[in-house]
């Protein structure tokens, strides 16, 4: 990067603004699963409504656990409490979330037979998604940006095939070689219900989505091209088209090396780095003025102290010069200080 994008001292939605190409004097900040069990108040009213579905598809408490970090920390962007396994829910999986262990997808979608037998989207199942968006749209306070999201379709896929969370994502891996054409029947599928579920999002009131990539990083290069890079575009392609409005962040997790494809390639307005990727490497080889997100390591933000100063130092002075969204480099831990995060948004906001 070598010339800088024009300093705005004041806008009315700095995050929007940022994810626009406004590079902002203060880096706006939010935090992956901001929304979630280290915050009390949030497990306190999971407790009371009996689950995450249960809590995620009631419109009421949905809204409030979405907001419930905003009060908190005052954070720059809201995102939308639901999550990614809602769209294989609506594609007709069964979806639960059993205490202390990962969701399970039943059946499981592992076979082209398999995956010929999702039905369509079943509307209803989103149908209280949307009505949180609208309620908390409503109920944000002026300057706070609001964000909905969708899982990108492979990550979504390698819950779908192995019907729960898999250490490798072995099985996506292996169907994608063994049937390509089934692993692109689901793709496909997922690209659809994607498209629609974000626009409806859009309409009901969400201003940027994020697009996560959680999985990216297990695929070979060709694989990446193939099942990452291509249906993101897709997406991306199809809700500009819809909502021209909508702003894009694109998450692959994992990405590495190929980050600067991925950026150039998909459409996404910016994108979102995991806590690996060197921010200075970042700078030099993303295009010019792209909007960045990230990338403290969700470690150092539980360890506190000068582990997190150190990072954020870094990373800010790294992304000095170009639009930049303050975030961790992925969800932040269940068992995270409230203390720190407090400390975070001080040295974000203090910094310049
Ligand atoms: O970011 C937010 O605060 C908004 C809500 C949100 C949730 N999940 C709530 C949630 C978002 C954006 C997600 C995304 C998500 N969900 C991803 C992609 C991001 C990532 O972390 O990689 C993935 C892979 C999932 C699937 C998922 N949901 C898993 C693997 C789990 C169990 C393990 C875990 O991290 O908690 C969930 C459950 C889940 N989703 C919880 C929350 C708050 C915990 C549920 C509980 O209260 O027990």
């Amino acid at each position: 990067m070598t010339e800088s994008s024009p300093l705005l001292v004041s806008t009315r939605k700095p995050l929007l603004a940022a994810l626009r190409g406004e590079r902002q004097a203060v880096a706006p900040i939010w935090l992956m699963r901001q929304a979630g069990r280290y915050l009390p108040e949030y497990r306190a009213l999971r407790a009371e409504k009996g689950g995450f579905l249960a809590l995620a598809t009631d419109p009421e408490a949905a809204a409030e656990v979405t907001l419930q970090p905003i009060r908190r920390f005052g954070f720059d962007g809201a995102i939308l409490f639901s999550d990614i396994l809602m769209v294989p829910w609506a594609l007709g999986q069964d979806l639960t979330f059993g205490p202390g262990e990962g969701p399970r997808l039943a059946p499981r979608a592992d076979t082209r037979e398999a995956i010929a037998r999702l039905s369509p989207v079943d509307s209803a199942r989103l149908a209280p998604i949307h009505e949180t968006v609208r309620r908390v749209a409503s109920a944000l306070p002026d300057g706070v940006t609001f964000l909905g999201f969708a899982g990108s379709p492979w990550t979504v896929a390698t819950y779908m095939i192995a019907g729960q969370g898999s250490k490798d994502q072995a099985e996506a891996r292996s169907l994608a070689y063994a049937d390509p054409g089934a692993m692109a029947a689901l793709v496909d599928l997922i690209v659809d219900a994607t498209v629609t579920y974000l626009a409806d999002q859009h309409a009901a009131g969400v201003e940027a989505v994020q697009l996560f990539d959680s999985w990216a990083g297990s695929l070979s290069p060709a694989q990446f091209e193939r099942w990452v890079i291509a249906p993101n575009a897709a997406i991306t392609a199809r809700l500009k088209a819809l909502c021209p409005d909508l702003v894009v962040i694109g998450f692959p997790k994992g990405a590495g090396g190929k980050l600067p494809a991925y950026a150039r390639e998909t459409g996404v307005d910016a994108v979102g780095l995991d806590e690996t990727v060197d921010p200075v490497w970042a700078n030099s080889v993303l295009p010019a003025g792209m909007p960045v997100q990230g990338n403290l390591d969700p470690l150092a933000l539980m360890a506190g102290g000068e582990a997190l100063d150190d990072g954020v130092d870094r990373i800010l002075a790294a992304f000095a010069d170009r639009p930049h969204v303050f975030n961790l480099g992925h969800g932040i831990g269940q068992h995270t200080p409230i203390g720190h995060v407090e400390r975070l948004i001080d040295r974000v906001r203090n910094a310049r």
